[in-house]
């Protein structure tokens, strides 16, 4: 049954039709009328749809809803009425409607990294331990499937442990998903695909993937090659993609959120700015780094080898920008010593950013303390509610067209 949560400043509509179809019941249809109204009390400040299953499918069957085929023409056109005049207080509504559309909470949504954990067994217990620790909250694994790196048939390997760990979001990276796309539906998962250009969104799009994570050039880690702004691939992604997208890049606050939903992103990604939160497990010599560091202080390498990368300013991007501009025919052979992951993995251990490549993007001038990962996001949250405001100021929320 579809209820709703009144949580003081929000109203959270719980669908509670675990199914993928027909999720747009009555019941659900009724909430959603009821919430608009309680949505207009000043407290609230947004409404979030979702749901109590794995999916929520925002595309329910609306024959369900009107049950048209049961109908005269003058009720169906009563009910097709109703209908619209929801849509109309929906897009009148006061407050932010977001709506969750897998996932099952509003909110964040973490990620394993499978290349963290080159061992299946432990890529399967830190699956399990991820588990324990969230409960009932989803999570997801990402799989970089960089050719180079893993060969094409440990990546289906990958897959299916993910899937047999029941897991019900994989973010795809790297490369092309296509070739894996029939078994990864087959397997029950959704498809999250990062990008660093919506080029590659639209590409994604085209081959089937669920949603897209769109990164700008000012991420950690890998941006691609074309090297253009998040800000731009929001405005872009809002025109040219009909899934869901999120934007990523440099987000480390909250009006950077309510900018990318206002470009008609789902959400948006983030990396850089979670790295200092207290439940990490690195050393905090290597936090308090980025702490101190600024959006000043990131490199970029490995372009000569079209692997672009954004990380920490350090000896070894000194080093590696040095050798790329002296030997014009670089090999990762001639990097690995110096590039090599288990160099990047000591600085974790040992809290010592001198050496390796240790991702990380401009959103370092947005890290300004190591604290619990609760307090960031609660931060960020307020930073939101304040963006929204100084908007509701500026631009008033337009009448509904009749
Ligand atoms: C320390 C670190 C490790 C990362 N590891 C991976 C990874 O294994 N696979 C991947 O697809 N992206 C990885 N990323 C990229 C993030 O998933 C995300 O796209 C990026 O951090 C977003 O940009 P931001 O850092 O500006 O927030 C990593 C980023 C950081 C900062």
């Amino acid at each position: 049954m579809a209820r709703i949560e009144d949580k003081g400043d929000r109203l959270i509509i719980w669908n509670g039709n675990a199914a993928r179809r027909g999720a747009l019941s009555p019941a659900l249809y009724d909430c959603i009328a009821q919430a608009m109204v309680q949505a207009q009390a000043p407290r609230i400040r947004a409404v979030i749809l979702t749901s109590e299953g794995d999916f929520f499918c925002a595309g329910g069957d609306l024959n369900v809803l009107i049950e048209r085929r049961q109908l005269t023409e003058p009720e169906r056109c009563e009910k097709v009425d109703e209908l619209h005049a929801l849509v109309r207080a929906m897009r009148g509504c006061p407050v932010p409607l977001i709506a969750v559309v897998e996932g099952g909470a509003a909110g964040i949504m973490g990620f394993i990294t499978a290349a963290s954990f080159p061992e299946r067994d432990a890529l399967r217990a830190e699956i399990r331990a991820a588990r324990k620790a969230c409960g009932d909250l989803p999570f997801g694994v990402n799989v970089s499937m960089l050719p180079k790196l893993v060969p094409g048939d440990q990546t289906e390997d990958i897959f299916r442990l993910i899937a047999d760990e029941g897991i019900h979001v994989v973010e795809t990276s790297g490369r092309n998903p296509e070739p894996y796309i029939p078994l990864l539906k087959d397997l029950g998962l959704s498809v999250l695909h990062k990008v660093p250009a919506v080029r590659y969104a639209i590409k994604a799009q085209a081959v089937g993937v669920d949603m897209v994570s769109i990164v700008g050039a000012e991420c950690g880690g890998h941006p691609g090659m074309d090297m253009i702004g998040s800000f731009v691939n929001g405005a872009m992604a809002g025109e040219a993609l009909d899934i869901p997208f999120l934007i990523g890049g440099g987000v480390g606050h909250g009006s950077q959120l309510i900018a990318a939903l206002g470009m008609g992103a789902a959400g948006v990604v983030m990396g850089t700015r979670l790295l200092v939160s207290e439940e990490l497990c690195a050393h905090d010599g290597y936090k308090q780094a980025l702490v101190d560091a600024t959006e000043r202080d990131t490199a970029l390498t490995m372009g000569s080898l079209r692997n672009t990368v954004r990380t920490l300013a350090n000896e070894t991007t000194a080093e590696v920008t040095r050798m790329e501009a002296e030997v014009p025919d670089i090999t990762i052979q001639d990097l690995i010593p110096l590039v090599s992951g288990q160099i990047g993995r000591k600085a974790y251990e040992t809290g010592d950013v001198s050496r390796g490549l240790l991702s990380a993007g401009h959103a370092l001038g947005l890290t300004d303390r190591i604290e619990p990962m609760a307090d960031i996001i609660e931060r960020i949250e307020a930073q939101a509610v304040a963006a929204q405001q100084r908007l509701a100021g500026v631009l008033p929320m337009p009448k509904a067209a009749e």
